[in-house]
């Protein structure tokens, strides 16, 4: 049994769910050993090699880092070493003074220069009990020093670079992908060493696979047909494309394709794509940016592109394909919220459009297949509105599945007080602050 560690995207439950449907999916894991808002511990039976590992990372939309766990301690022991407040407890600094992580991480040490970085992910965005800022200088400076000790020539290691881009008042103690791309930590002998925080254990992991932004960045700003108001995120794309169980071979469909971002993604993870649009300027578009990948890549894309109503799918499509993923049309765009009123309007007529597209794609997916997608949840004046599920799944030959299922954690998984996950979720939420429109996401399969 070896432990993995994976660095959770912003959408911390919803990554969390991706990662689970991951693995049990492939039938990997034993389970979800830990977590926090920022990472999880998954154990896994079989032992992954690094290309493995690669693969996993590079599929999943809602994680930034994959790595290969080494050591365990309990948090108390972080919290007398590094308090935030109060006293340090010397013994409790002299377990991390050994740094015995070291030689886990670099077995042979030959002498050469070593390149390394330690990055934290606290529990929860804001941290009070630990000082983590001293709490990851002092994994550097002993790591370093153990490093000498043991024979390397020099050893430099590299510290968060500036305030978190998201929010500059939580402690950033972590490098950012870039910054590891750039120093080439990943090239033994440099490593990236994670040190994780959950609410009873510290994880020490080495950093195995780090999430590529900027070929991600690249292909989405660079393609040739964007629109910035209906383009959905690669990264959702890639959540929705492992929530819907697609793989490499497999033909996905996205009946609302857009500018094709979830196909180009689908494409890059070697999947055939058939997309619909009810919009000839859209089928167009996202014809040129598979073209301009495929290009790019100097492979072929199997792809198939429709103009049409995603409501007749059934009648548009030849055969039946492995998995349909998709972010549908979500109603108006808003340049401020609505009143309750016509956002309860504008959602019951989605509702109803999401209904007919789902019964006409129940003879267009084969058996077992799934489907993957996002429904609107509108901020109004008053309160949120959302689809009401049992009516659009009414009649459909489809039912929602469930996300998080307890039986993805491990029987030892702590019973977390401060981060509690509830299981069993029909619908996890794809939000970004300020946005009148949010996402809901949903997994569905055939009853
Ligand atoms: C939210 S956008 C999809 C965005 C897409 N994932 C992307 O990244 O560009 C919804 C798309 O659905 C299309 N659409 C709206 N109603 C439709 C229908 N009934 N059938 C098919 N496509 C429809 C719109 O033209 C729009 O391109």
């Amino acid at each position: 049994m070896t432990d993995y560690a994976f660095v959770l995207g912003k959408n911390w439950l919803l990554s969390l769910a991706e990662l689970v449907v991951y693995i049990r999916d492939r039938g990997l894991a034993e389970g979800v050993k830990d977590y926090s808002r920022t990472s999880a511990v998954v154990e896994i039976e079989e032992k992954l090699d690094d290309e493995q590992l690669v693969e996993i990372q590079s599929a999943l939309g809602g994680c930034f880092k994959v790595g290969r766990v080494v050591s365990a301690y309990d948090r108390s022991l972080v919290e007398d070493a590094f308090p935030a407040r109060g006293r340090v407890d010397k013994q409790a600094r002299k377990v991390f003074q050994e740094a015995p992580w070291t030689n886990r991480i670099w077995s042979k040490m030959r002498g050469g220069k070593v390149k390394f970085g330690v990055s934290t992910y606290p529990m929860v965005g804001k941290q009070t009990t630990i000082d983590l800022r001293r709490f990851t200088l002092g994994l550097d400076e002993w790591t370093k020093k153990r490093l000498l000790e043991r024979g390397a020539r020099k050893a430099v290691y590299y510290i968060y670079e500036g305030p978190d881009k998201r929010d500059a008042r939580r402690p950033n103690v972590a490098l950012w992908p870039q910054s590891i791309g750039r120093h080439g930590l990943l090239s033994p002998p440099n490593a990236e060493l994670l040190a994780l925080l959950m609410e009873n254990t510290l994880f020490i992991a080495k950093t195995i696979a780090v999430y590529d932004s900027t070929l991600q960045r690249y292909r989405d700003e660079t393609r040739p047909f964007m629109s910035a108001e209906i383009s959905t995120s690669p990264k959702i794309c890639r959540t929705l494309l492992t929530l819907s169980g697609a793989r490499p071979g497999d033909t996905v469909l996205d009946p609302f394709c857009g500018t094709g971002t979830l196909l180009m993604e689908a494409a890059m993870l070697g999947m055939k794509c058939v997309g619909i649009d009810i919009e000839q300027s859209m089928v167009q578009g996202a014809g040129q940016n598979l073209k301009w990948l495929g290009s790019g890549l100097g492979e072929w894309i199997d792809f198939k592109l429709i103009k049409g109503d995603a409501r007749n799918t059934a009648k548009l499509i030849e055969g039946q394909v492995d998995a349909v993923a998709f972010e549908p049309h979500l109603g108006p765009i808003y340049s401020e919220r609505p009143s309750l009123e016509d956002a309860t309007a504008s959602v019951d007529e989605l509702t109803l459009l999401y209904r007919d597209v789902l019964e006409s794609l129940e003879s267009c997916l084969r058996p077992g297949g799934r489907i993957a997608m996002t429904l609107p949840v509108v901020n109004t004046t008053e309160t949120q509105v959302s689809v009401d599920l049992a009516s659009m799944m009414k009649g459909t030959g489809f039912m929602v599945f469930k996300l998080l299922p307890s039986a993805a954690f491990v029987e030892s998984t702590p019973k977390h007080h401060q981060l509690q996950v509830v299981p069993e979720r029909s619908t996890l939420p794809e939000r970004k602050r300020g946005q009148i429109v949010e996402r809901n996401v949903v997994m569905l399969g055939k009853t």
